[in-house]
């Protein structure tokens, strides 16, 4: 059996009706709620900031799973906290004083993640393993939703996980980027614990049903 933790990614919900998106999640198979900040700088894309995350957090029933694809975040982490943040993940190459902002993350009291672009190779945290609680593997390049899952991730999460085995780390794995019932189970037989999924719950016509569907596809 497999039971990993889902995050739908509110990315792709309607963003005139976040409250209804939010609301009618409340009670399905989501374990958390993804939320993508963009900077347009450190992605060349810009999706929305603090204060629509205040505006999330309000009505979210689930933890908030917060990943800040933007330069310079450590100039905004007690902000995202006060909004509701349960996880904040930073991108490593936006990081370079990584081991400063986790341990920033950790004392406002939140989960610290660290997230690698596609081409950012696993055993760049060998020395940061032990410190994190999440890695957010980008199974697609970072800025958009709805693009072509990145096969190569599969390899990735399998060296991942021996890394955070050997480092005697507990970080979970987190999958984002073309997650569907296509590659689901291998992300998860590969050892990932969280999978995100943005356009395969939101673009399908009953998205409460989709992550139903997802959670019994993986029980199976
Ligand atoms: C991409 C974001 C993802 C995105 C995933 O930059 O980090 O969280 O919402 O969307 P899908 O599942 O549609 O690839
Ligand atoms: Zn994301």
């Amino acid at each position: 059996r497999l039971a990993p933790l889902l995050a739908p990614s509110l990315l792709a919900a309607d963003f005139a009706n976040l409250q209804f998106e939010i609301e009618r999640l409340a009670g399905s198979a989501a374990d958390w709620l993804h939320c993508d900040i963009m900077d347009g700088r450190f992605v060349p894309n810009i999706s929305f900031g603090v204060p629509v995350l205040q505006a999330i957090g309000r009505h979210a029933k689930q933890p908030l799973d917060v990943h800040l694809m933007i330069e310079d975040p450590q100039n905004y982490l007690a902000a995202v906290r006060d909004a509701g943040a349960t996880n904040i993940t930073v991108h490593y190459e936006a990081c370079p004083h990584l081991h400063r902002v986790i341990q920033q993350i950790k004392a406002l009291g939140c989960r610290a993640g660290v997230a690698l672009n596609p081409h950012t190779p696993v055993w760049l945290l060998e020395d940061i393993a032990a410190d994190l609680d999440l890695v957010c593997v980008m199974s697609v390049n970072p800025g958009f939703g709805g693009q072509a899952f990145i096969p190569n991730t599969l390899r990735k999460v399998a060296a991942l996980k021996e890394l955070l085995v050997d480092s005697g780390s507990s970080a979970l794995i987190e999958i984002d980027g073309g997650v569907s019932l296509d590659n689901a189970a291998a992300l998860v037989e590969a050892g990932a614990d969280v999978l995100v999924a943005g356009n395969f719950v939101f673009g399908s016509p009953d998205p409460v049903a989709t992550l139903a569907d997802l959670r019994a596809h993986l029980s199976e």
